[in-house]
């Protein structure tokens, strides 16, 4: 008799943005004249930029050629010229050094930072910041590191480490002793960002307590204050516990196309039971070539173009146009008395529901009257409950006419 993993049966209701999907469509098939404005899942609008184009027109000429065709990425973590020009242009740039071996590139962060829990014991004790992109939760549960939902939602067996607006979204150490620690900053609902100090913070109990950050920075072109770091490896003796998620989906508009990377240093190790230590690196690579063949060369060749004179200028404009979104809705908000955060330096702004509603009736009731699609703060976890979050992809007309409607809700 086929049995299947019960861990999944412990999931709850569907993975959110399906279910906004959901609702959105039942709207939109009850009202077809509606003009839906979507600010809801974290999806860029903006056409790639023209270097990206041309690098992918010229890496499919190649790929009709004999001589230049390619096949598998041999490598199986990607291509040296799209791991050199990260090395250089994310990293030493800002003073860290990575060996070409310690990158490992994907198809997505997504993928990434749900998958790396593999290859860590389930006995693991884990650590998630609430509110959480849900992914982190939701892999653990699948793997069988959590016990079930509770009724406010939360699992047991997860470490819940409140990020409130007075701690500034960034979250205090925990009580309990924890093995495993996903952060994500600029973090992603809230748009808050860390500093270095606080950073530190983390990486110090990670290396008094043997434990491992996963530090997701999926979002960390969007910073435009310089003291923020933008990788958790600005912070001194972080490439012992830290491994680091990037991607290409958001800094220039991937997520169409599909490309990422992972940074597993080689100094960074586990233990095994007896208390002796295990290589991370190899085994990552271990994973990361038996369940995947690489990200396309077409795709690798478009990610490289990022990093041209010409490509970074034209992803910086985009972000750019992104960021003066983030600032109409903060101000338009600010301005009719909404109580906001976030959207400075992320594309995220990060709402408190007016009256106390919570943040699904917000949702509908956002959907319903102002025909504007958010993301409830729920969704994120019980502490993301009366709050609701806006993203700032869209173009700049539809985000000031949602705000408009907004003011008239
Ligand atoms: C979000 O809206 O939170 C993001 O788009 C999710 C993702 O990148 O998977």
């Amino acid at each position: 008799m086929i049995k299947v993993n019960e861990n999944f049966l412990k999931l709850q209701a569907g993975y959110l943005f399906p279910e906004i999907t959901r609702r959105v469509r039942k709207f939109a098939d009850a009202n077809p004249n509606a003009q839906i404005i979507k600010l809801g899942i974290g999806d860029v609008t903006e056409p790639l930029a023209p270097a990206v184009i041309e690098a992918m027109h010229k890496a499919v000429d190649e790929m009709a050629g004999r001589d230049t065709f390619r096949g598998y990425d041999d490598s199986g973590v990607g291509y040296e010229f799209l791991r050199k020009k990260i090395i250089e242009n994310d990293y030493r740039s800002r003073g860290v050094d990575l060996d070409l071996d310690e990158i490992f590139v994907s198809d997505g962060a997504k993928c990434d930072t749900g998958n790396f829990q593999e290859i860590l014991s389930d006995r693991n004790v884990i650590a998630v910041t609430d509110p959480v992109y849900p992914v982190y939760v939701d892999t653990n549960v699948m793997a069988g590191r959590t016990g079930n939902a509770k009724n406010n939602g939360k699992y047991t067996g997860i470490v819940y480490m409140p990020c409130t607006a007075e701690n500034g979204f960034v979250p205090k150490l925990p009580v309990e002793k924890v093995d495993l620690i996903y952060l994500c900053y600029p973090n992603n609902p809230t748009g808050a960002v860390a500093t270095k100090k606080q950073l530190s913070i983390w990486v110090d109990y990670a290396r008094d307590n043997k434990a491992v950050i996963l530090f997701d920075a999926a979002y960390e072109a969007f910073i435009s204050d310089d003291s923020i770091p933008h990788s958790i490896y600005e912070i001194i003796g972080a490439k012992d516990v830290a491994i680091e998620f990037r991607s290409f989906s958001k800094t220039a508009g991937f997520t169409g196309l599909r490309c990422a990377f992972t940074v597993v240093p080689k100094q960074l190790k586990a233990y095994k039971t007896d208390g002796r230590t295990v290589d991370i690196n190899p085994l990552w690579n271990r994973r990361h070539c038996t369940k995947f063949n690489g990200v396309s060369y077409v795709t690798q060749a478009a990610a490289a173009a990022t990093y041209t004179t010409q490509g970074k200028k034209q992803i910086r404009q985009t972000i750019d146009l992104y960021m003066a979104n983030a600032t109409v809705i903060r101000s338009s908000l600010t301005k009719l008395g909404y109580e906001v955060y976030g959207g400075i330096n992320a594309p995220y702004v990060w709402l408190k529901t007016p009256n106390g509603a919570s943040s699904w009736d917000f949702f509908d009731r956002l959907l319903q009257k102002a025909n504007v699609v958010g993301t409830p703060g729920a969704g994120f976890g019980a502490a993301g409950e009366g709050y609701f979050r806006l993203s700032a992809f869209n173009n700049l007309e539809n985000v000031k006419e949602a705000m408009t409607r907004f003011a008239k809700l």
